[in-house]
């Protein structure tokens, strides 16, 4: 059986201003398989974001291809497009501000729904749903994003992106923006939804902690190009380039920074 859900290949995105051009992605391949989760770490700039909109095909390739299932993504007419825009998700850094500021959660959802004509027969027990799935009390329901905190807003903007029953989500830095202690229960919940899901998962950080206990397979991206690109477990253990050996020196190692402040 093929389970390939995107083949990604020698993808090249380049953003022309004027006379001028410049290339942020420079030539990037990977498949991601049904049920795989697939971490892109780099440093700010290094394409990550440029990349995920190529494959959300809100940017179109200067050369490469974006296959799903086997198609290709810019030949997508209007309707086939919203197909496939029901089919891989994107959730983003910012999850106030992604959220319409004058929309209920409940308002969100069900708007959601109602534009792809989802649910018609028992929308109120799908958004109960949803919210179960990220782990959200109903009591939020009637309130505005600027209500919750930036935990809850990336939980329901979570739930927005699960609302059409995705098969791939592509989750662009969405801890980036909150308190470490809240970092690690989004990557639960991510975690989690993978498992009961089925999904599969672009998971895109500037910090290779964030992808370790989560990625099936990792990418090192720098300046528009994936500089290691192998096995989770491979790229932590033996990185092939020196970019990926100098991030993972940076990273900071708990336990000896907790042994200088607690002494054995
Ligand atoms: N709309 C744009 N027009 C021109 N350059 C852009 C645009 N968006 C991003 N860039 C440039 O492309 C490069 C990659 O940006 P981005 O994909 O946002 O990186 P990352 O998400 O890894 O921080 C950066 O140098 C950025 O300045
Ligand atoms: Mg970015």
């Amino acid at each position: 059986m093929n389970d390939i859900l995107l083949d990604v290949s020698d993808v090249h995105v380049t953003y022309q201003k004027g006379r001028h051009s410049f290339e942020a992605v420079k030539g990037v391949s990977f498949l991601l398989h049904n049920k795989e989760t697939i971490g892109i770490v780099g440093e700010s700039g290094s394409g990550k974001s440029t990349l995920a909109k190529a494959i959300m095909a809100l940017q179109p390739c200067s050369e490469g291809s974006i296959l799903f299932k086997g198609e290709d993504i810019s030949s997508f007419k209007s309707a086939e497009l919203l197909k496939y825009r029901q089919n891989v998700q994107m959730v983003f850094q910012d999850a106030t501000g992604s959220l319409n500021p004058r929309m209920t959660i409940n308002a969100m959802l069900d708007e959601v729904l109602s534009v792809h004509g989802k649910c018609k027969e028992n929308k109120k027990g799908r958004i109960l749903e949803l919210l179960d799935l990220v782990g959200l009390p109903s009591a939020i329901l009637n309130r505005y994003p600027r209500e919750l905190s930036g935990g809850q807003c990336q939980r329901a903007s979570i739930a927005r992106a699960l609302a059409l029953d995705p098969c791939v989500l592509v989750a662009d830095e969405p801890v980036s923006a909150l308190d470490v202690s809240v970092q690690a229960r989004i990557l639960n919940i991510l975690r989690e939804l993978r498992e009961r899901l089925q999904l599969s998962v672009i998971l895109i950080a500037h910090d290779l902690a964030v992808v370790r206990n989560v990625c099936d397979k990792v990418a090192v991206m720098q300046n528009g190009l994936f500089e290691d690109f192998d096995d989770a477990e491979k790229v932590f253990s033996s990185p092939k380039s020196d970019y990926t050996k100098r991030l993972l020196a940076a990273v900071p190692d708990v336990n000896r920074a907790l042994a200088r402040f607690y002494p054995a």
